[in-house]
């Protein structure tokens, strides 16, 4: 079975052709840095611009890449919600229009279902599993239970982990993404120098918080000048960390109240590509007798393959979507879940 993908809800456009070896034959990204670097942060209306004039070109160098011809494709999966509508609606309505010329199935995925299934992509993991998504507009642990049953054990109350990686950068006048720039200053500074506040550690559940985290940060830095921005970095960085460890600590004892043979603990999303937050959440997991698994960075942000590869999934399963399937802006992968009170910017 073999699957194109499309992926278009933030500010990277994507399309990767996989199959259901679970061999990626073909993943093109194309990201938007540059266009909305200026702005410090993504602007909505330059991504959806940006997707339309890139997509046509990039799916067909996925086709290339891949050495397949339409025809020879078994289904086509679009990202479908949750993200920013415009540049949804340009992805998932370039999925329609090669489905229906194909004549082939339309998988309208869940962005973050795409997330959280990718570590079966990559390391061929058996249900259930417990998942940390740590993106630029989520922070989320997840239940995996099986194919479209995901219980979400806790969210964050006000800003998602990457968008504090991106405002703590911001404060410290390093590049735009910040995440990337904060670890490699930390890299150089000692966390250990600099006091900062663990929100949410010792308290029941496992929901985050980081807006008063980012809030010290900014005290800080008004009342003391002189401090190194690197061991600003290396302490707000050690700080997260604390967090998560804790954090997810508590969802692995809920998971396994659920599941008490669960055995490992999936990272995905753009922070999963942290390397300080690998390594705490490592240690955490071997304490805990549990194998952490980390797919590799490149999987970890968005991408196509994780889209086609959800469309692998649904489609073995039997499912598949309408042509006049919706783009969401909001869509929880947990419909159950209490609506998150911050809206997320991006997925
Ligand atoms: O998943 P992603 O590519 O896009 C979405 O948000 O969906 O995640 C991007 C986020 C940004 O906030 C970026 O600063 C953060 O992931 N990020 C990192 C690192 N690499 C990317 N944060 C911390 N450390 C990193 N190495
Ligand atoms: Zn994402």
């Amino acid at each position: 079975m073999i699957v194109l993908g499309i992926e278009t809800s933030c500010d990277e456009t994507a399309a990767a052709v996989v199959d259901s070896d679970r061999r990626i034959r073909s993943n093109v990204v194309l990201s938007q840095i540059d266009e909305h670097r200026p702005y410090g942060g993504v602007v909505p209306e330059i991504a959806a611009r940006a997707h339309v004039e890139q997509i046509d070109g990039l799916i067909r160098r996925a086709m290339v890449e891949a050495e397949l011809s339409f025809t020879e494709l078994d289904g086509v999966a679009a990202t479908a919600g949750p993200g920013l509508i415009g540049g949804v609606m340009v992805g998932l309505v370039t999925g329609k229009a090669i489905a229906a010329a194909i004549d082939r199935p339309l998988l309208a995925i869940n962005h973050l279902e795409g997330h959280a299934l990718t570590a079966r992509l990559t390391d061929d993991l058996e249900f259930p599993y417990l998942l940390l998504l740590v993106s630029g507009g989520h922070c989320q642990l997840v239940l995996i239970e099986g194919l479209g049953r995901y219980r979400r054990l806790g969210t964050t109350i006000d800003d998602a982990v990457g968008e504090a990686f991106d405002k703590v950068a911001k404060m410290l006048g390093l590049d735009y993404p910040g995440g990337p720039a904060v670890q490699q200053a930390a890299e150089r500074g000692d966390g250990d120098a600099i006091s900062l506040p663990r929100p949410m550690v010792g308290r029941p559940g496992c929901d985050f918080s980081f807006s008063g985290l980012k809030t010290a940060v900014r005290r800080l830095l008004d009342n003391q000048p002189e401090l190194r921005s690197e061991d600003v970095a290396a302490g707000f960085q050690t700080a997260v960390g604390d967090v998560m460890a804790d954090r997810v600590g508590n969802a692995i004892e809920m998971a396994r109240a659920i599941y008490p043979g669960v055995a490992h603990v999936v990272i995905a999303g753009g922070v999963a590509a942290n390397s300080h937050l690998r390594q705490r959440l490592g240690r955490l997991c071997r304490e805990q007798d549990l194998i952490l698994v980390a797919p590799p960075p490149a999987l970890c942000t968005d991408n196509g393959a994780m889209i086609a590869w959800a469309g692998v999934e649904r489609l073995h399963a039997g499912l598949h979507d309408p042509l006049d399937a919706p783009a969401r802006a909001r869509w929880p992968l947990d419909p159950d879940a209490k609506p998150m009170p911050f809206a997320g910017k991006k997925a």
